[in-house]
């Protein structure tokens, strides 16, 4: 009788477990469902907030913020004038105006034969000490009058680069090259910003002429820079403004103090070397890459 009580006993214990932990299993199961339903949504929101634009936030595309911020320091860098100077572009950089451009219409003039007796090209070459092998890099080339004298320099196992914005006057030097057997110059068509040369690639680029129309001088000379190995130099012949006896027009001018100031920004990371005064109507101002 009594092991019957505590088996019945037993039993009803059993029975209210298994109760208790069957309630349990489904209250938990509730509770999960519960939760889930609640998180679902917020998922289904944060990706729904992903995928829709808010209206009142202002979508900010990469390109277009990188052209902005650019577009900006120009206009922080250049400043246009009403009253300017009728050679020049009405552009102004660290206080000088930029010249405008020679077009090709203007090659006759670079190739006129008394070139020689006003500049003195001969020598203006030789003061730049070319060795052969070297890669030079004659940037605004025009139609080639120096560019031939520095391949010559170079020889054979050298080159140069010569560099024009113009194609017109790319291919005024081509048609010359294609009736000579000139095997080291290679043409190359620049952009405003850029001579298309690759870095530390050039022993050294000049410019005859040809920096005080540069329309972007700042972008130039940040590229021009990189182009030079280290070591390498750069030299800006330019007509000089602090002589009134050259006759030039005052935009197509530069002084040494305005070329030491444009061209000795740290950015550059280019050191004057020396500035050289045998010429008649120019001077060199010659710059080092040093490394940065
Ligand atoms: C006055 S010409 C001098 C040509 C040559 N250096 C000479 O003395 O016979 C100037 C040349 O510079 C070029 N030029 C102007 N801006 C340039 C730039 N950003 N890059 C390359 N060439 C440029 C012009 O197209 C033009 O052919």
């Amino acid at each position: 009788m009594t092991s019957r009580r505590s088996s019945v006993r037993i039993c009803c214990v059993f029975c209210a477990v298994l109760s208790g932990i069957f309630c349990l299993i489904l209250s938990r199961g509730s509770f999960l469902a519960q939760a889930a339903a609640q998180d679902l949504p917020a998922v289904e929101n944060r990706a729904a907030e992903a995928k829709t634009p808010n209206p009142e936030q202002t979508e900010i595309n990469p390109k277009e913020a990188k052209a902005a911020e650019i577009k900006a320091k120009e206009k922080e860098r250049y400043q246009t004038r009403k009253n300017h100077d009728p050679n020049g572009q009405g552009k102004f950089y660290l206080g000088r105006e930029i010249a405008m451009v020679m077009t090709f219409h203007g090659a006759p003039w670079l190739e006129r034969p008394e070139r020689e007796e006003e500049e003195r090209l001969s020598e203006l070459v030789r003061e730049l000490k070319l060795q052969p092998g070297q890669v030079v890099a004659d940037v605004g080339a025009g139609s080639g009058v120096i560019t031939m004298m520095m391949a010559h320099e170079v020889g054979p196992t050298g080159k140069v680069m010569a560099v024009d914005i113009q194609q017109e006057m790319l291919d005024l030097l081509g048609d010359k090259l294609k009736n000579r057997d000139i095997q080291n110059i290679e043409l190359v068509l620049g952009e405003e910003k850029s001579p298309k040369l690759d870095p530390a690639s050039i022993d050294l680029a000049l410019m005859v002429d040809v920096y005080h129309e540069f329309e972007y001088p700042y972008e130039m000379m940040l590229e021009l820079s990189q182009a030079l190995k280290v070591g390498g130099r750069i030299a800006f012949v330019e007509y000089r403004r602090e002589d009134p006896q050259v006759p030039i027009k005052l935009v197509h001018k530069m002084t040494e103090a305005q070329v030491k100031k444009e061209i000795g920004q740290a950015e550059f990371g280019l050191k004057w070397k020396e500035t050289i005064r045998t010429l008649p109507r120019q001077h060199i101002v010659v710059f080092e890459r040093v490394e940065k």
